[in-house]
């Protein structure tokens, strides 16, 4: 009777949702769950280590209440954003996230078509299993880029050009892996699948050559010796990637106030702040509780975004209260592109966005500009 009743809720909400469809991202996970092969699904799930910074992702947002005000007229309200010269429908964001073919066959492609349908921002990952060509062909329109710098400055060169001639005009710097990490909950889970991961992929350690094999946005380099990841990498390479290119250029992966005073200094556009969705270093501290000290060095002068156990709408507006312009998810998209394809990234953009809708009318705030920090209150 419930279910029945909030179903009717939401077929007048701009969620179209059917009767068997998940209600909320937490039940998407579970049909996630439910199609994917336990290695692929554990590539999803892990953090590193004991998953506690992915936990804390989640925990945090709890430690805020909403505080909202009454008798403001909220029968329109708009969840969209300007960013970087682009509008889109929700300050929700799709984060890079690599190999979105293990979840679906469409990987990639389906993302970018549920991304445009929704007039949804999209960043793909260097490590994709689509090319920057095929998945901006699929969007309509050039996405945003996300750049492991990898450890030969030749490559990431070359990786700029691309995507540069491909017409991208927001590139993002993933800053917070420099050599590696543990990710337990992923081993575990590939010990539960008994198929042979070489017959598809590679089998290596991600970001060594045997992993580049599906990796369109390497082909035609030479990846002998080559890692995803960048140990040498420091402000100095930041300044020349600056000086390098007329793109606007974001790190992801600010974590502290004086890595954020600094990326301003280098002439950077934008921050966000992430720990990696818990998946760089064991730190055991909520992208959440970064932000605010984020938001003050930033001062206004770059912009703010930041990523980490977003699930529901009202995750949405206590990040936004805090300063953020806008906001990553990563793993809902995957679940419902791994249970759905296509439609359950939909599903996961829409159940969010509703949300969102919802809890800014329940606040008084019609806007994203109204949503202050007089929303919210730590406990
Ligand atoms: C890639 O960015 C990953 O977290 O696996």
């Amino acid at each position: 009777m419930y279910r029945r009743r909030f179903l009717a809720h939401l077929a007048a909400s701009p969620l179209a949702l059917r009767a068997e469809d998940p209600l909320n991202l937490f039940e998407l996970e579970e049909a996630a769950r439910r199609a994917l092969p336990p290695a692929h699904f554990g590539y999803l799930a892990t953090g590193v280590e004991d998953d506690l910074t992915l936990k804390a992702n989640r925990d945090a947002f709890s430690r805020y209440q909403l505080r909202p005000r009454r008798l403001v007229d909220v029968s329109k309200v708009s969840t969209s954003l300007d960013i970087f010269g682009s509008t889109f429908a929700t300050p929700v964001l799709l984060a890079p996230t690599g190999s979105n073919k293990a979840f679906h066959a469409e990987g990639e492609i389906a993302v970018a078509r549920a991304a445009s349908s929704r007039k949804t921002g999209q960043l793909l990952s260097t490590a994709a299993t689509s090319s920057i060509e095929e998945v901006n062909n699929a969007y309509g329109a050039p996405v945003w880029f996300q750049l492991y710098a990898t450890s030969d400055w030749a490559v990431t060169e070359r990786l700029v050009r691309r995507v540069e001639k491909a017409g991208c005009k927001v590139l993002v710097l993933t800053v917070d892996i420099p050599a590696g990490r543990k990710t337990e909950t992923e081993i575990r889970f590939k010990r539960l699948d008994q198929r042979d991961c070489s017959a598809c992929h590679g089998s290596g350690p991600i970001g060594t050559a045997d992993y580049f094999r599906r990796k369109p946005m390497f082909n035609g380099i030479d990846v002998q010796g080559l890692t995803l990841f960048a140990p040498q990498f420091t402000w100095e390479h930041v300044l020349r990637l600056r000086a390098m290119t007329p793109l606007k250029l974001i790190l992801k992966g600010i974590v502290r106030r004086e890595d954020a005073l600094l990326a301003k200094q280098h002439g950077v556009d934008g921050v966000i702040v992430s720990n990696h969705g818990g998946r760089a270093e064991e730190s055991n501290r909520a992208s959440l509780a970064c932000l605010p000290e984020i938001v003050q060095a930033a001062g206004g002068d770059m912009a703010v975004l930041m990523d980490g156990g977003i699930r529901r709408g009202g995750d949405v507006f206590k990040a936004l209260a805090l300063g953020a312009r806008a906001v990553c998810v990563g793993r809902p998209y995957l679940w419902g592109l791994g249970a759905y394809g296509q439609r359950g990234v939909e599903l996961a953009i829409d159940i969010l966005r509703g949300e969102l809708e919802l809890v800014m009318k329940q606040c008084g705030t019609r806007s994203l500009a109204e949503i202050t920090g007089a929303f919210v209150r730590e406990v």
